[in-house]
């Protein structure tokens, strides 16, 4: 049961649970969001009004509760609205806002080197079949920003089909897919292939890609390790390290820049560590190859700066935050590209090693992971 004041001249409606928990809306809020049929679309939800359409001068004349709907009366449209409460208080505001910077989403949970030995993985047939499987090792990835798939056909563009399950390949100049072979000189054995320090991928793009699935065909090198590291966890331990080279790397931006082919000339500028307007972490971005001259951090700042960008790549180098994996014929990874930083070992020995890898985006995996949920829980109800 709930209770409802209506206050401030009827600006403010305040619901009251039988627990005393108040909830207050605002009058624009409530109208803004009214779900009947000449405000929103009943086939398709979208929003048929714009904010012009609701008078300025709005105010709620009476308000009422009926079990759980709340019955609002506007003026001076002299619209009567009926509100789902549980959908409002799914939807409130009225609520403690996190006060520092550097929180991360619901539902984010970051990692070390301990996540090795529960890598999030899904079988590839599985996930191909069973939408519970697909929708299990989607919400891996929301959580983690990564996740193995194992079992799969060792084919050339069977990682097209990964991107396949959920959402859309992103074509970039590199093609719809990039080879990234090394034939590993079978004359000398004491050759090692150069590793490559973590880093997230084309950070010089804007969008930069969100996904990245990387595929193997081939690796029959000794070495040739995959290894993930967590951004979020990264740039956390450098907050709890130092808050203010937190701060200096996420208030200033990088720039970062390829321009390695004919007609190609890719340049960004943005911050290693991006928060979103409340303080949210929402980005990571480090790649030593493509970053340019840093030109947007005041003189004054630039010392910090670099102290701060040189012990962000010490955490990161550090093997406590690294979970390191072989990948054979057949099995790929995806990273979060916003977020986790992916680095090869170095190998040595004859043999080959032959990946392809696509770039895809988070917003048709979230959506397809968002619409199984929703299938799942209708099916539940
Ligand atoms: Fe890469």
């Amino acid at each position: 049961m709930y209770q409802v004041e209506l206050g401030t001249n009827g600006q403010v409606v305040t619901l009251i649970a039988d627990d005393g928990t108040r909830t207050r809306f605002h009058a624009i809020w409530l109208r803004d969001n009214a779900w009947d049929d000449e405000t929103r679309s009943p086939s398709n939800g979208q929003r048929l009004i714009a904010l012009r359409d609701i008078p300025a001068n709005l105010v709620i004349e009476s308000a009422s509760v009926s079990g759980t709907e709340l019955h609002l009366t506007f003026q001076p449209e002299s619209k009567s609205v009926v509100y789902d409460i549980n959908w409002l208080l799914a939807h409130r505001y009225d609520r403690e806002q996190p006060v520092a910077a550097g929180w991360t989403g619901q539902g984010i949970s970051t990692w070390d080197s301990s996540l090795m030995s529960a890598v999030p993985e899904a079988d590839f047939n599985a996930a191909t079949t069973n939408p519970d499987v697909l929708a299990n090792w989607l919400s891996k990835i929301r959580t983690y920003g990564f996740a193995k798939m194992t079992g799969g056909p060792a084919t050339p563009e069977a990682l097209l089909k990964v991107a396949g399950l959920f959402g859309y390949v992103r074509e970039t100049n590199y093609g719809k897919y990039f080879e990234v072979r090394t034939e590993v000189n079978p004359t000398n054995l004491a050759y090692t292939g150069l590793g490559l320090q973590a880093h997230t991928d084309n950070p010089y793009r804007d969008p930069v890609p969100t996904l990245q699935i990387l595929y193997c065909l081939e690796n029959s090198a000794t070495g040739g390790e995959n290894m993930v590291v967590d951004g979020f966890a990264a740039a956390l331990r450098l907050k709890a390290e130092n808050p203010l080279w937190f701060d200096v790397l996420s208030r200033h931006c990088a720039r970062f820049e390829y321009a390695g082919e004919s007609g190609v000339c890719l340049r960004s500028r943005r911050p290693m560590i991006e928060l979103a307007a409340d303080g949210e972490l929402i980005g990571v971005r480090f790649n030593n190859r493509s970053t340019a001259a840093i030109t947007d951090v005041p003189f004054d700042e630039m010392g910090d700066y670099y102290a701060a960008y040189r012990r962000l790549g010490e955490i990161i180098d550090d093997p406590a935050m690294e979970v390191t994996f072989k990948l054979s014929p057949g099995e790929c990874f995806i990273v979060d590209n916003t977020r986790v930083l992916h680095a090869r070992k170095g190998y040595s020995g004859a043999g080959s090693r032959w990946l392809q890898g696509c770039y895809a985006d988070k917003d048709g995996l979230l959506s397809t992971l968002a619409a199984l949920e929703a299938g799942k829980q209708e099916a539940a109800e």
